[in-house]
């Protein structure tokens, strides 16, 4: 299952990009926003950082206006790989070679179209593991070594 979210911010992209899963027939939740006031990404950043960091859902796309914001919180959480990518080709090595389980958008940044075209490629693709696991291994043994107040 795939859950989604966005801020204001990100809000036209999301429903665009939903939309596109759907008609893919990909299972996916959408954690809000629903409506376009001003709320805080850091509150739907969250939602969907926490579910994948829990293995409650198999991966995440998030947006906010930039993409940065989002990718700030989401990175916080254990096991998260979120990557912010600017085109198809960044999209594509994000699970290539980063092996993101969460995508982050810039509903500002990029057309729907683009952003549809980066959620295919990210999701076309296939982790290459080999070199690639090994430098994984290395950012999650830095994680638990920050959890353990080693660092
Ligand atoms: C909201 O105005 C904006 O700051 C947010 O969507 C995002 O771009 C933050 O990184």
């Amino acid at each position: 299952m795939l859950i989604i979210a966005s801020d204001h911010g990100g809000l036209e992209l999301k429903e665009a990009v939903k939309t596109y899963l759907k008609k893919r027939q990909v299972d996916v939740r959408d954690l809000g926003t629903n409506g376009s006031e001003s709320v805080d990404y850091p509150d739907f950043g969250e939602k969907v950082a926490r579910a994948v960091s829990l293995g409650e859902a198999d991966a995440g796309i998030l947006i906010c206006g930039t993409g940065i914001g989002m990718s700030i919180v989401a990175n916080k959480f254990p096991g998260v790989r979120a990557a912010l990518a600017h085109d198809e080709f960044t999209a594509r090595m994000a699970k290539e070679h980063n092996n993101a389980n969460v995508l982050v958008l810039g509903g500002r940044v990029e057309a729907a179209d683009q952003g549809i075209e980066m959620v295919a490629a990210w999701l076309d693709s296939e982790f290459e593991g080999g070199r690639h696991q090994r430098r994984l291994d290395k950012i999650a043994e830095l994680e638990r070594a920050i959890g353990a107040g080693k660092i």
